[in-house]
């Protein structure tokens, strides 16, 4: 079965809405993991617009599965990570005026310096995936780089609208995984997902996990947090 990263910055981005104490991030991951989510993520962005530095050391200390945190490839940020020593980074691009992260990283172009941070955090025994666009030169790269994971950005997958144009980012993430999976890389992928686009992701091919987190966090305000994530966790028992 796929299994189910929950990404619980939206937690945070409401407590910060009143830069108070609640809701903590760090008991919704705990939740979270008790309902069945198999990894917890968190964004520590440059910015701190949700995520704080007190809530990573915390869920290093608290979180019992995989604690995958998700980041820019800037020297200070690096830093952090290799202190916290989360089981996986996930190096992401990051605009200080984007309102999530907008298109995969740019491994190609950035490769050196990729490089470095992947080498640090391969000593430290920490996990390194590159979330990227479903690109083939951006998968090689990736490998070359000594990453051992993908992340496939699924936001055009998400946002397309005709069958067609939802048919055609199917069949390319398809053609991704094949690729990744043959040159040694494992596969995860996510950005945009819900309850209802993910049945047709949870086929893609050597899949490993997928991480969620704007619609379970948008559920949970109606459900409670537990529901939101074991409805999900439903959905990928039944389409995996
Ligand atoms: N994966 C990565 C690398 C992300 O940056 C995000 C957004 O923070 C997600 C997954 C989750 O995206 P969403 O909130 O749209 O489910």
């Amino acid at each position: 079965m796929i299994k189910l990263g929950v990404n619980i910055d939206h937690i945070a981005t409401l407590r910060q809405a009143r830069r108070t104490y609640e809701p903590d991030p760090v008991w919704g991951a705990s939740i979270a993991e008790l309902a069945g989510a198999d990894c917890i993520t968190v964004h520590l962005r440059e910015d701190r617009r949700h995520i704080q530095d007190r809530d990573v050391t915390l869920l290093r200390q608290t979180v019992q599965v995989k604690l995958n945190l998700e980041m820019g490839n800037s020297p200070q940020i690096v830093d952090i990570a290799c202190g916290v020593k989360p089981d996986q980074v996930t190096l992401v691009p990051e605009k200080r005026e984007e309102v999530t992260t907008e298109g995969g990283l740019d491994v190609v172009n950035h490769f050196e310096s990729l490089k470095q941070s992947v080498k640090k955090f391969k000593k430290l025994d920490i996990k390194t995936s590159m979330f990227i666009d479903p690109q083939n030169d951006q998968i090689e790269a990736s490998q070359k780089v000594g990453a051992e994971f993908v992340e496939f950005h699924t936001g055009t997958y998400a946002n397309a609208l005709s069958e067609e144009d939802v048919d055609n980012e199917l069949n390319k993430l398809v053609s991704v995984c094949e690729l990744s999976h043959k040159i040694g890389l494992r596969v995860n992928a996510g950005h945009g997902l819900t309850y209802k686009n993910v049945q047709a992701v949870c086929k893609l091919p050597y899949l490993e996990e997928l991480n969620i987190g704007h619609s379970i966090i948008s559920r949970s305000v109606f459900v409670g947090l537990s529901q939101a994530v074991m409805d999900m966790k439903q959905i990928l028992e039944k389409y995996s």
